[in-house]
């Protein structure tokens, strides 16, 4: 059996950046507090919290002090752990922060923004906040004939397209190709490729391998967004793909079978779950 391994599989400059200083927190203070999971992966924030991590909803919940992940969060929140008097580490990925940048700057200069991203996703609930009232968020195809009616009834001439950092590259060029087919003639546009690069990687990797192997392992959280789009990625080259968490829910009887597996990680996959 041969077995192929991505060299881009597992964390992120942004990811592995967020986990070393929050375990440098850890190792001089009792409890740090951090808005939602540090990462979307059970197993690193399992240890984490064992040393002394705490998860909280809301800013309200924290003493002393707050870690701001590398999603990033709302602006709103930056001013409502000030006026708490929190100690704030920002370990939002510089990534999303340029994005918050063009954002700020666009809205500013009179755009009207289309954030491509799902709906859901800490990333894009935190962005959308820096795109200012005239913005709409695309998740899916059908998201954008709403956006353009809205944007035409705002009676801004211009139109700036951002797109989540994990979002799927394909469906962003299929998005953008759609609009530039059907926006009217007078509206300015200004596409904005904000897909990071340790998703672009990881995205085309995984297409590489799995159109060569006949079963993929997909290894990551299950609701880690880079994670699930290799995933999708994944089921579209090969016949045969899997996403697990751990080790332990894999079949060895079942992979026996295939002489050529390919293994891929997402970007808050720790390299301890890639090993074993
Ligand atoms: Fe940053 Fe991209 Fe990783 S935005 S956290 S480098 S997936």
């Amino acid at each position: 059996m041969e077995i192929v391994i991505g060299k881009s599989a597992g964390f992120c400059f942004g990811v592995a950046n967020a986990v070393n200083k929050t375990n440098d927190l850890l190792n001089t203070s009792e409890k740090s507090y951090c808005l939602g999971e540090l990462v979307h992966n059970n197993q690193v924030t399992d240890e984490l919290q064992k040393k002394g991590l705490v998860i909280i909803d809301n800013v309200e919940q924290a003493k002393n002090n707050i870690i701001i992940r590398s999603h990033g969060v709302k602006k709103q929140i930056y001013k409502k752990a000030e006026k708490l008097r929190l100690h704030v580490t920002d370990l939002t990925c510089p990534k999303v922060i340029k994005i918050h940048n063009i954002a700020t700057e666009y809205s500013n200069n009179g755009y009207y923004i289309f954030l491509i991203g799902q709906k859901d996703h800490p990333e894009t609930i935190a962005t959308i906040s820096y795109c200012g009232k005239n913005a709409t968020i695309i998740e899916k195809q059908e998201d954008i004939n709403k956006g353009l009616e809205k944007f035409y009834n705002s009676n801004i001439k211009k139109l700036l397209i951002l797109s989540q950092t994990t979002y799927s590259l394909e469906k962003f060029d299929s998005i953008v190709s759609f609009i530039k087919e059907i926006i009217q003639e007078n509206a300015e546009l200004e596409v904005k490729n904000t897909i990071c690069d340790a998703t672009r990687l990881r995205q085309e990797e995984t297409k590489k391998i799995a159109s060569k192997v006949d079963m993929m392992i997909i290894i990551g959280g299950k609701h880690s967004s880079n994670t699930n789009k290799l995933y999708n990625i994944s089921t579209k080259y090969c016949k045969n793909c899997i996403l697990i968490e751990t080790k332990d829910e894999l079949s060895l009887d079942y992979i026996k079978q295939f002489e050529k597996i390919g293994i891929m990680a997402g970007a808050s996959t720790p390299q301890k779950s890639i090993e074993t």
